[in-house]
């Protein structure tokens, strides 16, 4: 464990971000910035690569930003701001643009699913996504990013740019490492656990958004697909609805697989399904109530956005100033 190491890691303003983002991600988030120097993102650049109405778009980056601070990141180590107050990421993605590959960016799983779903809007951005997110993390130095396992392939991409700029112009960039939960990654959809709960899901019976209340997440937990059968047994091939459950409420409470079976062990789905929905309550209530705190007090947030997107700034134009040597464009003096 190196303290002095650098997590980067960001959330797209879409939606209101869900239990599989808090477990996938966010969870860890806090974990981290209990050790180490952290970097968080409301990435509201990567958010317009699908049309975003402008006032809708605003309210979620404010409600996002006052979730994540709730979660509550350790201050002294954690830098939390918008994308798009810090000009940098989109210079850095425009040069690493050109340490990108067509062919890479065509095997993008993420950009051949989105463009499945927005077929009248494959613009450039959606393709282009990837080099704007090895941007985000190279521009902090950063070495860990904690992530859900749907980003692994953008990971592995921002390593390859990272060192191909490497192989180029030297030592520049930093590496980065993914940091990917073993349990908790892949968090799936209520309604169809074969799908990764996903915030533009139009289906709100299959996400648990942070921002649903007790009633709504323990109906929606209550009428979760479940397979037949009645025993609640970890195993996500044969038993993925009961798996992702048991997921869900093991990371809330604490406890491993083997010890979520052993206390649901002769109790049927029906118990057990109204205690997942009580457990996930009680972790995402107490972040609610304090997201709600701070959406009410909208001068103080904005005043906490400005002087973050100063800190960020501040890590991020050294850096920007060594790539932009390294290539040789002339410094303004
Ligand atoms: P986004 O906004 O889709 O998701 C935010 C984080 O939540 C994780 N996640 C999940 N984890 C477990 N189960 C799920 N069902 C689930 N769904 C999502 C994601 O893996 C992610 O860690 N491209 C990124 C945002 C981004 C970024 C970055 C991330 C932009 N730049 C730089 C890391 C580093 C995205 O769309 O995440």
């Amino acid at each position: 464990m190196d303290p002095q190491k650098t997590v980067f890691s960001g959330i797209q303003p879409t939606a209101a971000p869900h239990i599989g983002n808090y477990l996938g991600a966010l969870k860890n988030y806090v974990e981290l910035s209990k050790i180490y120097r952290c970097v968080y993102s409301v990435v509201d650049l990567h958010s317009i690569t699908v049309r975003q109405d402008p006032e809708g778009l605003r309210r979620r980056v404010r409600e996002l930003y006052a979730l994540l601070l709730a979660c509550g990141p350790e201050p002294r180590n954690t830098v939390l701001y918008v994308q798009s107050h810090v000009p940098a990421h989109a210079e850095l993605c425009w040069i690493l643009n050109n340490f990108t590959m067509f062919g890479e960016l065509s095997r993008m799983t993420q950009f051949k699913d989105k463009s499945a779903k927005h077929a009248d809007n494959i613009n450039a951005g959606l393709f282009t996504y990837p080099v704007l997110q090895a941007a985000d993390i190279v521009l902090y130095g950063a070495d860990i990013v904690p992530i859900g396992e749907d980003q692994k392939q953008h990971l592995e991409l921002a390593r390859d740019i990272a060192i191909r700029f490497n192989g180029v112009y030297g030592e520049i960039l930093t590496v980065p490492e993914p940091l990917i939960p073993k349990l908790g990654g892949r968090i799936m959809s209520l309604a169809d656990p074969s799908h990764k709960m996903d915030k533009s899901d139009p289906n709100p019976a299959g996400v648990l958004s942070m921002l649903d209340d007790r009633d709504a997440i323990i109906k929606k937990c209550k009428r979760a697909v479940t397979d037949s059968g009645a025993e609640v047994r970890y195993d996500p091939v044969e038993k993925p609805g009961v798996s992702n459950l048991m997921t869900i409420y093991g990371l809330c409470v604490g406890k491993d697989m083997q010890a979520v079976e052993k206390e649901f062990a002769g109790q049927g789905y029906g118990a057990f399904k109204t205690a997942v929905g009580e457990a996930a309550d009680s972790v995402l209530s107490p972040i609610r109530a304090k997201a709600a705190e701070y959406i009410q007090t909208p001068a103080h947030l904005d005043k906490l956005m400005a002087e973050e997107a100063g800190r960020a700034e501040a890590i991020a134009e050294p850096v920007l100033r060594r790539v932009r040597d390294a290539i040789g464009f002339l410094p303004r003096k």
